[in-house]
């Protein structure tokens, strides 16, 4: 018997700038309309989710207020900084105490560099949706600040927004950092990208639909830089509810993008897929029914999602005419 594995994650950031807006997106499946109505966050919220049969998430959402974050950085600083694995600390783009909130964010990766050495910083530039200047020179902006502000700590910084894929993107490039197989994993997705002569299959976890791993297999997806942002900034979640608009959107994540490169697939078709699942389970249970399965045989392309293990989703996508869904389904039933 193997005890599983458990990952300390920081979610810290100043008050009001989104953290538990996004945990509740993220790993309570709450659509982003819901969000303001939720409360400040009290000292530390602390969740613990089972993300992989062996790999469990334990997730502290630190209230942001004045008061919390001069507790966490005195009297209960080893309490919070301690066995972390991971720190994600959110920045409100348009923030109107900047000096304040990276004065803040200096002590807390002291702290963190005192009793957690080891552990990843992930830095989000969100509710990047409100930002009207060129979102790419924002943040760009933005992250030369922050890399100034970390010295010689090593950071990634992603833009985001609650409103758009792009906080899929973001927690699921966090969370793979954690999974401690995922090259293991790869290789598997591989040899049954193999198998069914897939362009492409995609494991998702099963509650937040992160991505997990997705195989090698060509096209190698033209992965984004962290700094990439969404092609065009989205209108605030208007969230497909209906199957077809589900086919509509997925036939647009696997349509080539280049007519002179087949294998050229749209760079966000993994986080879109996420958001897309997430808010089709949701209008699932406003009607009070269950999300099991997707499959689409369309003119140019299969897709296939089905449940592969207690705790994950995978997703197959086929350009050969000459495969079908039923063998995508049967080859999924032999992988699980
Ligand atoms: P504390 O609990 O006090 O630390 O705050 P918090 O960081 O948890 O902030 P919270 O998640 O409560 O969000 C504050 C407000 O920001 C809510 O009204 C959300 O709807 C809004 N919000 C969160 N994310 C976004 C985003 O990406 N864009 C926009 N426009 N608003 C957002």
């Amino acid at each position: 018997f193997k005890s599983p594995m458990k990952k300390k994650v920081l979610l810290m950031g100043a008050s009001g700038s989104g953290k538990t807006s996004m945990r509740s997106l993220i790993f309570s499946n709450n659509p982003a309309s819901l969000t303001s109505r939720l409360g400040a966050t009290i000292d530390v919220e602390q969740n613990h989710v089972r993300f992989l049969g062996d790999l469990i998430l334990n997730l502290w959402d630190c209230g942001g207020q004045d008061a919390f974050m001069d507790s966490y950085l005195s009297t209960q600083q080893s309490t919070i900084f301690q066995h972390v694995g991971v720190l994600i600390y959110v920045f409100e783009v348009e923030s109107r105490s900047v000096v304040r909130d990276l004065e803040y964010y200096a002590e807390c990766l002291y702290a963190l560099k005192k009793y957690s050495p080891e552990a990843a910083v992930f830095l989000l530039v969100h509710k990047m949706d409100l930002v009207r200047a060129p979102k790419e020179a924002v943040l760009e902006k933005k992250t030369v600040e922050l890399k100034q502000a970390s010295g010689d700590t090593e950071i990634t910084v992603f833009g985001t927004s609650i409103y758009d894929e792009s906080l899929y993107k973001a927690w699921s490039s966090i969370v793979h950092t954690l999974i401690p197989n995922a090259s293991v994993l790869t290789r598997h997705l591989t040899k049954l990208a193999d198998a069914c002569s897939a362009t492409e299959v995609i494991l998702f976890e099963r509650t937040t639909f992160l991505v997990i791993a997705t195989s090698s297999h060509p096209p190698s997806p033209s992965a984004p830089t962290p700094l990439e942002l969404p092609p065009s900034s989205p209108p605030p979640a208007s969230t497909p509810s209906t199957l077809s608009s589900f086919g509509t959107h997925t036939s647009r994540l696997s349509a080539k993008t280049d007519d002179e490169d087949p294998h050229k697939l749209n760079p966000t078709r993994y986080e879109r897929t996420s958001e897309l699942i997430k808010a089709f389970k949701h209008s699932c249970a406003r009607v009070r029914d269950e999300f099991h399965a997707l499959e689409m045989e369309l003119a140019d392309f299969t897709a296939v999602l089905d449940e592969l293990t207690k705790n994950t989703y995978v997703l197959i996508v086929v350009h050969d005419p000459t495969i079908g869904k039923s063998m995508c389904i049967y080859i999924i039933r032999v992988g699980s």
